[in-house]
């Protein structure tokens, strides 16, 4: 309708059109501009811990193949045959040393490389071009406490510099011990009919949603019964410090002392490091491993971990992780960590997919308890996420309304605090209750790549 890409965002009053929620040209556009050039979550590479292993996933709007081949070397296949078009691999994950094109036959390593095609004499008779040439589209990938991510934007910025100043937060989380992480099971996939950003926004740790939508959690079951402030009111949880990243990435860090009285009843303020860690441990990590903690992290990692942790937030463009504290009904407190990433399928589609991570090292009773816990919260029939799963494609069908593609959303709460004193860690610091900083700085980064590349 007219609008350019640069008038979909008024910085001045921090409104956003609604319409780049559901217009196709914006959809197209962002598939090149935003998919097309930043590093996206794939899975992780205890998904594929043999040689020749696979699993199929999702690059925006390209299928991609992810396949660990010789010296456990893992590459990112775009899952398209160079022949004629067809789709390779129409499976979600297997082990294959070949993979064959049931179009016309055509095979390939599981690094991409172009291995032959059958009658290959008459079949490539004549042909121009070399077997290099004929392999398939490579992304350039990195692995990340053991999380696959690629990108096919192979002169960008590096992992490292696309993380930023968030990186420091982040190894907290994903870089902590000596064995790493795992996934348990496969991920739980399901698909909601809602533009992919009404997700990713909300990824950039939306807090105030959490108070209403999510409401019940503190009205029910054994969260209730610990609501020894106040029952349902999760309002103090939308209390601490917040991080925003010019990269889009975000974190909302909790007191986890305040977590610390109140799921255990201990007092954190005469506890020793350790035994905050041993009274409410980062999930899946046992008294065992705190050593490997101290060992990796540095004091101020430790100091914010055993203070601050982050416990909700965003990887741009489409990645939430969690770590969440289910009390159980033996009195006992349930750590999880949780990754969703929402995978684009269409302008008024997208997919969730929900990883559920332990430490390698978590006893395999307690992995197979927070699996368990993870699926009846957070799964495809779980509790938490169907919440949002209702909430986005009510958004994304406004969003196509010939006046509501015109409504703006409204990132208008605006922090003007800054850091606590002494705060260790980088970035856009900010603390108190809960505000729009880091979702604003989600859009402002989207609006950068939309510009940047055109
Ligand atoms: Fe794949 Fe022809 S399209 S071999």
């Amino acid at each position: 309708d007219g609008t350019k890409i640069e008038d979909l965002i008024k910085v001045d009053t921090r409104e956003v059109q609604m319409r780049a929620l559901s217009d196709h040209e914006i959809y197209d556009l962002e598939m090149q501009r935003v998919f097309g050039h930043s590093w996206l979550l794939l899975g992780h590479e205890t998904e594929i811990p043999a040689e020749n292993d696979f699993i199929v996933r999702d690059m925006g709007s390209d299928s991609v193949i992810v396949a660990r081949g010789k010296n456990d070397q893992i590459s990112v296949s775009l899952n398209v045959c160079p022949h004629r078009g067809m789709k390779i691999s129409t499976v979600d994950a297997g082990n294959t040393p070949i993979h064959k094109c049931i179009y016309h036959g055509w095979a390939f390593r599981p690094n991409g490389d172009f291995l032959a095609s059958p009658v290959e004499k008459e079949c490539m008779h004549g042909t121009m071009m070399s077997k290099a040439e004929l392999s398939l589209e490579q992304a350039r990938v990195t692995l990340y406490g053991g999380l696959i991510f690629a990108t096919w934007d192979h002169e960008g910025e590096s992992f490292e510099d696309f993380l930023g100043d968030a990186k420091w937060y982040f190894d907290i989380l994903f870089q902590r011990s000596d064995k790493g992480l795992e996934v348990l099971g496969p991920p739980q996939r399901f698909v909601v009919r809602a533009n992919w950003k009404t997700a990713g926004e909300q990824s950039a740790a939306d807090g105030f949603h959490t108070l209403t939508l999510h409401r019940w959690l503190g009205e029910v079951g054994n969260y209730a019964k610990s609501g020894q402030e106040g029952g349902a009111d999760l309002s103090p949880e939308m209390i601490g410090v917040e991080v925003s990243s010019p990269h889009g990435h975000a974190l909302r860090c909790i007191d986890l002392g305040r977590k610390i009285r109140k799921l255990t009843g201990l007092d954190p303020d005469v506890l020793s490091v350790d035994q905050k860690l041993d009274a409410l441990p980062p999930p899946g990590v046992t008294r065992e491993m705190v050593p490997q903690l101290k060992r990796k992290l540095s004091e101020d990692q430790l100091k914010v971990l055993v203070s601050m942790p982050p416990q909700v937030g965003g990887i741009f463009p489409n990645v939430l992780f969690a770590f969440v504290y289910i009390p159980q009904s033996d009195g006992t407190v349930l750590g999880l960590t949780l990754l969703h990433a929402y995978v684009p399928k269409g302008p008024d589609q997208l997919e969730f997919v929900n990883w559920v991570l332990a430490e390698k090292d978590t006893p395999q009773e307690l992995k197979e308890k927070m699996l368990r816990q993870s699926i009846q919260l957070f799964g495809t029939s779980g509790m938490v996420e169907q919440d949002d799963s209702d909430t986005w494609p009510h958004m994304t069908t406004a969003a196509k309304g010939a006046r509501g593609r015109k409504s703006t959303l409204k990132y208008q709460a605006v922090y003007a605090t800054g850091a606590p004193e002494g705060w260790p860690g980088p970035g856009i610091v900010n603390e108190g209750f809960t505000k729009d900083d880091t979702q604003w700085h989600w859009w402002l980064h989207w609006h950068e790549l939309m510009l940047a590349n055109a």
